[in-house]
Protein backbone atom coordinates (compact mmCIF):
# COMPACT_ATOMS: atom_id res chain seq x y z
CA UNK A 1 0.00 0.00 0.00
CA UNK A 2 1.17 2.98 -0.79
CA UNK A 3 -1.40 4.69 0.68
CA UNK A 4 -2.47 7.19 -2.73
CA UNK A 5 -6.62 8.02 -2.34
CA UNK A 6 -8.46 8.58 -4.99
CA UNK A 7 -10.30 12.07 -4.72
CA UNK A 8 -13.90 11.75 -5.05
CA UNK A 9 -15.24 12.40 -8.60
CA UNK A 10 -17.27 14.93 -9.53
CA UNK A 11 -21.18 13.47 -10.62
CA UNK A 12 -21.53 13.78 -14.42
CA UNK A 13 -24.33 16.29 -15.08
CA UNK A 14 -27.38 14.67 -15.46
CA UNK A 15 -28.54 14.38 -19.67
CA UNK A 16 -31.25 16.55 -20.74
CA UNK A 17 -34.59 14.67 -20.89
CA UNK A 18 -35.12 13.57 -24.13
CA UNK A 19 -38.52 15.49 -24.46
CA UNK A 20 -36.88 19.17 -24.02
CA UNK A 21 -39.28 19.93 -21.48
CA UNK A 22 -37.89 22.29 -18.96
CA UNK A 23 -39.69 20.75 -16.43
CA UNK A 24 -37.25 17.93 -16.00
CA UNK A 25 -34.12 20.42 -15.88
CA UNK A 26 -36.13 21.42 -12.58
CA UNK A 27 -36.71 18.14 -10.99
CA UNK A 28 -33.01 17.10 -11.99
CA UNK A 29 -32.28 20.55 -9.74
CA UNK A 30 -34.03 18.83 -7.18
CA UNK A 31 -32.40 15.22 -7.74
CA UNK A 32 -29.00 16.91 -7.09
CA UNK A 33 -30.63 19.03 -3.97
CA UNK A 34 -30.73 15.82 -2.33
CA UNK A 35 -27.73 14.26 -3.64
CA UNK A 36 -29.93 11.73 -5.66
CA UNK A 37 -30.64 10.06 -2.22
CA UNK A 38 -32.81 7.02 -2.65
CA UNK A 39 -34.01 7.81 1.04
CA UNK A 40 -35.13 11.28 -0.14
CA UNK A 41 -37.98 9.73 -2.92
CA UNK A 42 -41.22 11.44 -0.78
CA UNK A 43 -39.56 15.17 -1.09
CA UNK A 44 -38.42 14.43 -4.64
CA UNK A 45 -42.01 12.91 -5.81
CA UNK A 46 -43.38 15.46 -3.92
CA UNK A 47 -41.12 18.23 -6.19
CA UNK A 48 -42.39 16.08 -8.91
CA UNK A 49 -45.99 16.14 -8.28
CA UNK A 50 -45.61 20.15 -7.51
CA UNK A 51 -43.95 21.02 -11.40
CA UNK A 52 -46.16 18.07 -13.54
CA UNK A 53 -49.57 18.05 -11.61
CA UNK A 54 -49.40 14.38 -11.02
CA UNK A 55 -46.88 11.75 -11.02
CA UNK A 56 -46.70 10.47 -14.78
CA UNK A 57 -45.60 7.18 -15.44
CA UNK A 58 -42.83 9.02 -17.38
CA UNK A 59 -41.70 10.32 -14.56
CA UNK A 60 -41.70 7.83 -12.43
CA UNK A 61 -39.88 6.14 -14.31
CA UNK A 62 -37.30 9.10 -14.59
CA UNK A 63 -36.98 9.42 -10.68
CA UNK A 64 -36.30 5.72 -10.50
CA UNK A 65 -33.53 5.61 -12.99
CA UNK A 66 -32.20 8.80 -11.10
CA UNK A 67 -32.12 7.15 -8.03
CA UNK A 68 -31.23 3.42 -9.34
CA UNK A 69 -34.12 2.81 -7.55
CA UNK A 70 -36.90 -0.22 -8.62
CA UNK A 71 -39.71 1.37 -10.58
CA UNK A 72 -41.52 -1.16 -8.34
CA UNK A 73 -40.42 0.27 -5.24
CA UNK A 74 -40.92 4.11 -6.49
CA UNK A 75 -45.32 2.77 -7.36
CA UNK A 76 -45.55 1.01 -4.26
CA UNK A 77 -44.64 4.66 -2.61
CA UNK A 78 -46.74 6.48 -4.66
CA UNK A 79 -49.91 4.46 -3.93
CA UNK A 80 -49.28 4.44 -0.54
CA UNK A 81 -49.39 7.78 -0.08
CA UNK A 82 -52.63 9.28 -0.97
CA UNK A 83 -51.21 12.77 -1.38
CA UNK A 84 -49.57 11.32 -4.64
CA UNK A 85 -51.61 11.04 -7.70
CA UNK A 86 -50.69 9.59 -10.93
CA UNK A 87 -53.99 11.06 -13.04
CA UNK A 88 -54.15 14.48 -13.72
CA UNK A 89 -56.37 16.57 -11.20
CA UNK A 90 -58.82 18.93 -12.23
CA UNK A 91 -58.61 22.85 -12.52
CA UNK A 92 -60.88 22.85 -9.31
CA UNK A 93 -61.01 19.68 -7.10
CA UNK A 94 -64.44 18.98 -5.25
CA UNK A 95 -63.41 17.29 -2.18
CA UNK A 96 -66.15 14.63 -0.39
CA UNK A 97 -66.14 14.51 3.50
CA UNK A 98 -65.76 11.69 4.47
CA UNK A 99 -65.24 12.23 8.24
CA UNK A 100 -66.92 10.81 10.97
CA UNK A 101 -70.05 13.49 11.32
CA UNK A 102 -70.38 13.34 7.27
CA UNK A 103 -69.80 9.24 6.76
CA UNK A 104 -72.68 9.01 9.29
CA UNK A 105 -74.98 11.23 7.11
CA UNK A 106 -74.19 9.45 4.19
CA UNK A 107 -71.54 10.65 2.34
CA UNK A 108 -70.91 7.55 0.95
CA UNK A 109 -73.94 7.41 -1.14
CA UNK A 110 -72.80 11.39 -2.16
CA UNK A 111 -69.42 10.47 -3.30
CA UNK A 112 -70.74 7.40 -5.28
CA UNK A 113 -73.95 9.58 -6.91
CA UNK A 114 -71.24 12.87 -7.28
CA UNK A 115 -68.97 10.50 -9.34
CA UNK A 116 -71.70 8.42 -11.36
CA UNK A 117 -73.34 12.26 -12.45
CA UNK A 118 -69.72 13.60 -13.63
CA UNK A 119 -68.73 10.53 -15.13
CA UNK A 120 -65.47 10.32 -13.25
CA UNK A 121 -63.56 7.74 -10.72
CA UNK A 122 -62.19 8.92 -7.61
CA UNK A 123 -59.14 11.00 -8.14
CA UNK A 124 -59.78 11.11 -12.31
CA UNK A 125 -61.17 14.42 -13.90
CA UNK A 126 -63.76 15.30 -16.36
CA UNK A 127 -63.08 15.36 -19.62
CA UNK A 128 -63.04 19.29 -19.79
CA UNK A 129 -60.59 18.84 -17.00
CA UNK A 130 -62.16 21.16 -14.79
CA UNK A 131 -63.44 18.91 -11.60
CA UNK A 132 -61.99 16.20 -10.16
CA UNK A 133 -63.03 14.16 -7.90
CA UNK A 134 -61.80 13.11 -4.15
CA UNK A 135 -62.43 12.13 -0.68
CA UNK A 136 -61.02 13.99 2.49
CA UNK A 137 -61.33 13.47 5.86
CA UNK A 138 -62.65 16.24 7.46
CA UNK A 139 -63.13 19.55 6.02
CA UNK A 140 -63.92 21.70 9.56
CA UNK A 141 -67.54 22.25 8.50
CA UNK A 142 -69.07 18.87 10.49
CA UNK A 143 -72.42 21.09 11.36
CA UNK A 144 -73.25 21.35 8.19
CA UNK A 145 -72.62 17.37 7.35
CA UNK A 146 -72.29 16.10 5.03
CA UNK A 147 -69.97 18.18 3.40
CA UNK A 148 -69.05 19.11 -0.06
CA UNK A 149 -65.98 21.83 -0.64
CA UNK A 150 -64.50 23.37 -4.06
CA UNK A 151 -61.37 25.37 -3.66
CA UNK A 152 -62.69 27.63 -0.70
CA UNK A 153 -65.88 27.31 -0.80
CA UNK A 154 -68.29 24.97 1.28
CA UNK A 155 -71.53 23.16 0.41
CA UNK A 156 -73.54 21.35 2.97
CA UNK A 157 -76.27 19.78 4.43
CA UNK A 158 -76.10 17.87 1.15
CA UNK A 159 -77.90 14.26 0.10
CA UNK A 160 -77.58 12.19 -2.85
CA UNK A 161 -80.73 13.53 -4.71
CA UNK A 162 -79.41 17.34 -3.74
CA UNK A 163 -76.52 16.35 -6.33
CA UNK A 164 -77.67 17.02 -9.81
CA UNK A 165 -78.47 20.40 -8.43
CA UNK A 166 -74.96 21.12 -7.34
CA UNK A 167 -73.31 20.05 -10.29
CA UNK A 168 -76.18 22.26 -12.48
CA UNK A 169 -76.25 25.41 -10.05
CA UNK A 170 -73.23 25.17 -7.62
CA UNK A 171 -70.57 23.87 -10.17
CA UNK A 172 -71.57 26.29 -12.82
CA UNK A 173 -69.96 29.04 -11.42
CA UNK A 174 -66.57 28.01 -11.58
CA UNK A 175 -66.63 27.02 -15.40
S1 LIG B 1 -66.62 15.32 9.30
FE1 LIG B 1 -67.25 16.26 7.48
S2 LIG B 1 -66.86 18.33 7.84
FE2 LIG B 1 -66.15 17.38 9.61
Amino acid sequence: MNGTTIPPQPRPEPAPHPSGDPRFASLDATLDRYHYEPTALIQILHAAQQLFGYLRADVLHYVAAKLRLPIAQVYGVVTFYHLFTTKPRGKHQILVCTGTACHVRGSKLIFERLQQQLGVAEGESTKDGLFSVHQARCIGACALAPAIAVGDDVYGKLSPDKIANFIKKDLKKYT
